[in-house]
């Protein structure tokens, strides 16, 4: 697949069919995610694997507890809405992948990362958006769930307590790719214009005319 449509195409996918991910096929997406840019070329990422029902159940709970809680942001008829979006994907996706930032790494002066200590965290998203590119060019979906506590996640996993757990994905084989977000069809947001976040020379300084694009965008 070629790269722009990897990335228009690329969804956050919370339905999965039966299907196993080919060993080879999860093997090419971890290299993806390896090949990111990191601050110093740090590489702080870790990627725990977790194919283990057991735990994914155990999981899944903590989510369901998360999201009882959220939903206590919402009254009403916002309540209801936000019920019933579907947030989690961890039972049904045959892999579930930790995403952790070892800070570290590279020992106590990392090239570049001396008035931004949190560079190794963006560097770990870099390394999970590289998995979700890849992954939707071989086929595989992936949803990102953040809606749990990591402390406790990292217990479940044993994950050493000055660890950051920076993501959790679910992967699996979806029967087929929504064109829209989720979130977007179930009328919950949409898309923010190009414009509105787009500024030129300084802040809030916007577009006067649309922003030429050179591809329909989904
Ligand atoms: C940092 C991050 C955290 C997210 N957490 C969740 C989550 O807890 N549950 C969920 O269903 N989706 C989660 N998402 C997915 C977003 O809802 C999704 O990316 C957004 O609605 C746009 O949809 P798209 O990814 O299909 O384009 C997360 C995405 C990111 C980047």
């Amino acid at each position: 697949m070629e790269l722009f449509e990897a990335i228009y195409r690329r969804r956050d996918v919370r339905d999965f069919g039966p299907d196993e991910i080919p060993r080879e096929t999860l093997g090419i997406i971890l290299d993806a995610a390896h090949h990111a840019g990191s601050v110093g070329f740090m590489q702080p990422w870790n990627f725990t694997i977790i194919r283990s029902q057991e735990t994914q159940s155990t999981i899944a709970d903590l989510v369901a507890e998360e999201n009882n809680k959220a939903a206590g942001n919402y009254i009403g008829i916002e309540r209801e809405k936000y019920l019933s979006l579907h947030l989690e994907a961890i039972r049904s996706a045959p892999v579930n992948i930790a995403v952790t930032c070892d800070s570290s790494r590279g020992g106590p002066h990392v090239a570049g990362r001396n008035t931004m200590p949190e560079t190794d965290v963006y560097s770990t998203c870099c390394a999970i958006q590289n998995l979700w590119l890849a992954a939707r060019a071989e086929g595989v979906g992936m949803c990102w769930v953040s809606l749990l506590d990591p402390e406790r996640v990292k217990e479940i996993l044993e994950i050493p307590p000055e660890i950051t757990l920076v993501g959790y994905l679910c992967l699996g084989i979806p029967e087929y790719f929504e064109d829209r977000p989720h979130l977007e069809q179930q009328g919950w947001k949409t898309r923010t214009p190009l414009e509105e976040v787009v500024f030129y020379e300084s802040w809030n300084q916007k577009a006067t005319e649309p922003i030429q694009t050179v591809r329909e965008n989904s």
